[in-house]
């Protein structure tokens, strides 16, 4: 097992919306689980051999538990369907640690949250703990219709949370309006599906918001992980030297080559499988490194980015 995997017992699961379920997570033997930060996610390795990011939405105080939220998707590809129809509680499963590629901004002196649907887990996980640490910050919290939107009436309770139910209000809701809205140095985050995210971040670059975090679940446009033309790929710690053939993804060769790439869902989402540039420019194609980040060119998703030029370093 990869050092980083670690084996969870399933301790519960509940109804928390239509279609959606809260799933808990402990140690077998009681022990705490490794720490994380809000905004962190965890790759479920499941039964049928899928291996699905959920994002945590517990307190990051909690030590004794992971609990993540899935939601029951008419277009699953095996993840969220298996979590509904065959996970059972006392179920042991693989896990990865968890790792954070939407973490908070706690410096801010306002936080601006809007959640989409299931995009809401890790969202209220950084609600409560902004209000935990006494932070300003506000939610808006979207979803087709209340009886969808898991954890409603809990949040909708509090001050500074609005909602936008889209049968309600006959509507999406207008992200344009809202966005202009508010004091342009805070920091904005946002998760959902696909379509709220793209049209977030087109206002927000419209707007020339400069504090943009966003968190993807699925890629935003279908990603070709492979190039047409070879490459090299040296690997400075291995003192290897490979060659990525046209039609083979990066981390498919690296894993070839038998070099132990930790990954997951390998379609450039979940950062598993993030490693080091040491030289090259890669082609970057995943959903998780942000603009400037990507513009560093210091890391990149092996499981869908390549190459622009001939030759790659990597700290492998
Ligand atoms: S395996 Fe998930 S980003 Fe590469």
């Amino acid at each position: 097992m990869n050092s980083s995997l670690i084996s969870v017992r399933v301790q519960a699961m509940r109804f928390e919306a239509q279609g959606i379920l809260s799933v808990e997570l402990t140690a077998p033997d009681g022990t705490a689980l490794p720490a994380f930060a809000a905004g962190s996610h965890i790759d479920l390795h499941l039964g049928n051999g899928v291996v699905r990011s959920y994002s945590l939405l517990n307190p990051p105080t909690e030590q004794h538990r992971y609990v993540v939220g899935v939601l029951n998707d008419r277009n699953s590809r095996g993840g969220s369907r298996y979590v509904h129809e065959q996970l059972r509680v006392g179920t042991t499963l693989t896990i990865s640690a968890p790792r954070n590629n939407f973490p908070l901004d706690e410096s801010a002196a306002h936080s601006v949250l809007i959640a989409g649907g299931i995009g809401i887990t890790p969202i209220s996980c950084m609600l409560n703990h902004l209000r935990s640490q006494n932070k300003s910050a506000e939610l808006l919290y979207c979803a087709r219709s209340r009886a969808e939107a898991a954890f409603s009436a809990t949040l909708l309770a509090q001050p500074d949370v609005s909602g936008h139910f889209d049968n309600e209000r006959g509507a999406p809701p207008d992200l344009r309006a809202y966005l202009a809205s508010k004091p342009r140095d805070a920091h904005f985050y946002c998760c959902g599906p696909t379509p709220m995210l793209n049209a977030f971040e087109a206002i927000c670059a419209e707007l020339d918001l400069p504090n943009v975090h966003i968190e993807r679940f699925a890629a935003a446009e279908q990603v070709d992980a492979v190039q047409s033309d070879e490459y090299v790929a040296e690997l400075a710690r291995s003192k290897k030297v490979i060659s990525v053939p046209a039609g083979k993804s990066l981390l498919d060769a690296l894993l070839d080559a038998g070099l132990d790439v930790e990954h997951s869902c390998r379609e450039g989402i979940c950062g598993a499988c993030e490693t080091k540039v040491l030289e090259g420019e890669p082609e970057h194609r995943d959903g998780v490194l942000s603009k400037s980040e990507r513009a560093s060119n210091k890391t990149m998703m092996v499981c869908v980015s390549g190459c622009k030029g001939r030759r790659l370093v990597l700290d492998l």
